[in-house]
């Protein structure tokens, strides 16, 4: 069945000014070019880069000087036309060497960003989502779930992810990406140690596998904590989700040897205080690997889209919003209160 597209479509724009300026506006339907598809869009999951973006934060990655607005976000799934469940998810790079091009969609180096009915991609970006998964938790796949995937396996070749109880990941909160991380790891028989500042939300990540769960609200200095459940030895990869407020604590309770994944700056981007020891001295104390990690290319996110199906992994919605209700669903993340994913219904 042919579907009609229509000259003109909604989509949502920032001025990077705030979420109430987020404005919704009427705009042509994109024609695709060379090597091209015009996809439908059908859900699109919100990260916590979206509610930068709209704040004029997002500024820490070298890009070319922002046009006067953008449309907001980078993951999303498409209406196959077929049927439900056998959409495409986010374009992505073909391979690490053109993976910067795929990260940035919804920022303002984006070429198209995806919180609008309609959007181009390059056709060889596209990846086939999990049947079983509805739109919404298709979705969340291009950012939360690659961008975990890389936090545990960027050294391993594909297809040879890390396994077994011997190995033990340090999830940093329950937003988004831990969430994912904390799911892909137990799918793949890792034992996990989850951080929270919510008794709750560690009550979930406990449903959901979680081997250890430590309050870091309750116990602040959360590294000492780490280290006892760990027996003295430390854990072997950590989501570093916190940067400045967190960064000292991860390198208090990495093991010898063990990698520090750098996430997110949810503590903010600046160091603070006046004892900090030199990164450097940290990471050779323990022979740490410290690596940052910027979503992933294309085939890793195959790799890891496997896993979602092979283990029938059903990603974590916190609350689903209508298309007009956007600057609701950029507040509800700006809040932190969610846990696991937020999602626009377009
Ligand atoms: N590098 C990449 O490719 C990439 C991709 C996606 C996201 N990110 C970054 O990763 C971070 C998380 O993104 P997200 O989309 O998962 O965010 P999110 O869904 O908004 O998750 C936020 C959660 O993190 C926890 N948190 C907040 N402050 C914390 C702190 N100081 N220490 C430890 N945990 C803290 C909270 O969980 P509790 O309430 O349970 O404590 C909060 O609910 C952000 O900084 C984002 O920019 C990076």
């Amino acid at each position: 069945m042919r579907t009609q597209i229509p000259p003109t479509m909604k989509q949502w724009v920032t001025d990077y000014t705030g979420i109430d300026t987020l404005k919704q506006e009427e705009a042509p339907v994109p024609k695709p070019g060379a090597g091209e598809v015009l996809v439908r869009i059908s859900a699109v999951s919100l990260n916590f880069r979206d509610v930068e973006v709209c704040m004029g934060d997002y500024d820490h990655h070298d890009s070319l000087p922002p046009p006067p607005n953008v449309v907001p976000c980078s993951d999303f799934l498409n209406i196959s036309g077929r049927r439900p469940g056998n959409g495409n998810i986010q374009p992505n790079a073909s391979d690490g060497s053109d993976h910067r091009r795929a990260s940035a969609f919804g920022a303002w180096s984006a070429p198209s960003s995806v919180l609008s009915e309609y959007a181009t991609f390059p056709l060889y970006g596209l990846v086939k989502a999990p049947a079983n998964l509805s739109d919404e938790e298709g979705s969340t796949l291009p950012i939360a779930a690659a961008t975990a995937w890389m936090a545990i396996n960027w050294m391993q070749p594909i297809g040879q992810p890390l396994r077994g109880a011997e190995h033990i990941v340090l999830l940093q909160g329950t937003g988004g990406v831990s969430t994912a991380g904390l799911q892909l790891a137990h799918a793949l028989g890792l034992k996990t140690i989850v951080t929270s500042s919510s008794g709750d939300k560690l009550k979930k990540a406990k449903e959901l596998g979680a081997d250890y769960l430590v309050n870091y609200r309750e116990k602040t200095e959360w590294q000492e904590e780490v280290m006892k459940l760990t027996d003295g030895k430390g854990v072997d990869v950590i989501f570093e989700q916190g940067g400045p407020a967190t960064l000292a604590k991860s390198f208090g309770c990495v093991r010898w040897g063990g990698l520090i994944s750098c996430i997110g700056y949810l503590s903010g981007k600046q160091d603070v205080g006046d004892k900090i020891v030199n990164t450097n001295v940290l990471a050779l104390r323990r022979n740490v690997t410290l690596k940052g990690i910027w979503n992933g290319p294309k085939d890793r996110l195959e790799e890891a889209v496997a896993v979602y199906d092979k283990h029938r992994i059903k990603p974590v919605i916190d609350k689903t919003f209508a298309f007009n209700e956007a600057r609701e669903a950029f507040k509800y993340v700006a809040a932190g209160s969610h846990f696991g994913k937020v999602i626009v219904k377009v």
